[in-house]
C-alpha cells in the first residue's frame, strides 16, 4: 500500500503536469512558487506518493505565508486587540489534482496546514490561520473545517488560533 509525504516543493517534482482544474493555482504552482520561496515570501508544500520517482507527480500542495491583518471585527478574533495590524498566518493555496479529488486530500492537506499555522503561531504569536477562498464553492469546502467568512459576503476566510487543532495529518518529508 502507497503511503504520502509532504515535501516543501523542489526540482525533483513535476509542477508542469499539475492540474487542479483551476487555472491561476495551477499556474501559480508551475510559474511562481519556486520563485517566492526562494526569495522568502512564501512556503509552498506539495503531497507525493513516497513510492514515485522523479519527476515526482504532485498530488496536492498549498501555500504558506505571514500577513498581517486588521482583525479587530473578525467573527472569532480575542477582544481587546491593539489599534494597528496584528500578525497572522496566510493560507495563499491549497489545491488537489483533479483526477483525486474527493478523496481527503484536500482535508488531509489542511490538517498539515493548520498544524504549520499552529507551530508557528505558538512560537511568535498571530491570530489564527487566514484564506481567501477563490470562489462561493469553496467557501463551502474552508466552511466545513470551521473557518468564517471576514465580511458576510467577502471571500476572505479565518480560523482563530483556538480552532486550529485536529484533522489526520501527513508525514513530512
Ligand atoms: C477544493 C479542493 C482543494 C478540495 O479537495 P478534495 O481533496 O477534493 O477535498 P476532500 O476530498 O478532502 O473533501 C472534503 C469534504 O469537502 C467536500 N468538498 C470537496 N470539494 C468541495 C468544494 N469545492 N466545495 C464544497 N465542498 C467540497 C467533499 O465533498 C468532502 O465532504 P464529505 O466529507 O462530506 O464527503 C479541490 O476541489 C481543488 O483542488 N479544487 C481546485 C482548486 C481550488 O479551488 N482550490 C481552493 C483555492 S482557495
Amino acid at each position: 500500500m502507497s503511503s504520502f509525504a509532504l515535501e516543501i516543493l523542489g526540482d525533483c517534482h513535476d509542477r508542469a503536469s499539475f492540474s487542479s482544474g483551476l487555472e491561476p493555482v495551477d499556474r501559480y504552482l508551475r510559474e511562481t512558487a519556486r520563485g517566492h520561496f526562494a526569495k522568502g515570501v512564501s512556503v509552498t508544500r506539495v503531497l507525493v506518493d513516497c513510492e514515485s520517482s522523479t519527476p515526482k507527480p504532485i498530488l496536492g500542495f498549498f501555500t504558506l505565508s505571514s500577513i498581517t491583518v486588521d482583525a479587530k471585527d473578525w467573527p472569532g478574533s480575542p477582544k481587546g486587540l491593539p489599534k494597528h495590524p496584528v500578525s497572522a498566518v496566510l493560507l495563499g493555496r491549497l489545491a488537489v489534482a483533479e483526477s483525486s479529488h474527493q478523496r481527503g486530500i484536500g482535508s488531509m492537506l489542511l490538517a498539515s496546514a493548520r498544524q504549520l499555522a499552529r507551530e508557528t503561531i505558538h512560537r511568535t504569536g498571530g491570530l489564527g490561520l487566514v484564506v481567501d477562498a477563490a470562489n462561493e464553492q469553496v467557501v463551502e469546502f474552508y466552511a466545513r473545517f470551521g473557518f468564517r467568512r471576514e465580511t458576510s459576503t467577502g471571500l476572505r476566510m479565518f480560523l482563530p488560533a483556538a480552532s486550529l487543532e485536529g484533522g489526520a495529518e501527513i508525514p513530512r518529508g
